[in-house]
């Protein structure tokens, strides 16, 4: 069985001293850091680029996991690469040439993902299995944080997990993103799902660190 990850999402973070927020996840438990690029084309908000990609990987131990919400992804792959990332996600809506640009992340020696928004069907996801370590199935619509988890997104895990198998591709890592929190994260995880996004599911609890060891504990 792939190990469970927890990817705690900085879009809830403390942007004004990102370094401390990172440190306490760090210190909390988690495994991979999950970083929201967004353009104000792709969806409806912008937030960060490369350079701040770049200093958060400055101060970060665990890995890099950018999720690029972002128009023609192509163009920025070395950039992102560059600035430290050590996954890349794309989202199939976002480009033509999904094959390419995926071929562009390996060829970086990066995690090459993918992203479904929650209309796509698995379906786009046929022709690019050899090309993928990780699919990013979108929970929520992208661009914000703290929105309800959709309900229809359990059965669409359930059905990813028979295509990989069908396949022969249960080595690609499913990781699922948005409205995750304490009380849905065993449901999620029994649909399937091995890396956790949550943003204000850790960063809004009481205790963020204590929060993460208790997602750990209830997958173990
Ligand atoms: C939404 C982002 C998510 C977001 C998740 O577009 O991709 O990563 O930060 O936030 P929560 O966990 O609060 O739904
Ligand atoms: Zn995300």
């Amino acid at each position: 069985m792939k190990p469970k990850k927890i990817s705690p999402s900085l879009l809830s973070a403390n942007f004004s001293n990102l370094e401390k927020d990172i440190k306490m996840v760090e210190e909390g438990g988690a495994h991979l850091l999950h970083i929201d690029v967004m353009d104000g084309h792709f969806v409806p908000n912008i937030t960060m680029g490369p350079v701040v990609v770049e200093a958060i990987n400055e101060v970060a131990k665990i890995p890099l996991d950018v999720h690029l919400m972002i128009s023609d992804p192509d163009y920025y792959v070395n950039a992102f690469a560059d600035a430290g990332a050590d996954y890349i996600t794309v989202h199939s809506e976002s480009t033509n040439h999904l094959h390419r640009v995926l071929q562009k992340i390996k060829a970086r020696g990066i995690k090459a993902g993918v992203s479904l928004n929650p209309h796509t069907p698995l379906s786009v996801l046929e022709n690019i299995l050899d090309n993928v370590d990780l699919i990013l199935i979108m929970s929520v619509n992208p661009g914000f944080g703290g929105q309800s988890f959709i309900p229809n997104t359990i059965k669409k895990l359930q059905n990813l997990k028979k295509m990989l198998k069908k396949h022969n591709a249960e080595h690609i890592e499913i990781e699922v993103d948005g409205g995750i929190k304490i009380d849905n994260i065993k449901e999620v995880s029994d649909a399937g799902c091995d890396i956790f996004v949550s943003g204000s599911g850790i960063f809004k609890a009481k205790n963020p660190k204590k929060m993460i060891s208790e997602m750990i504990n209830t997958l173990s």
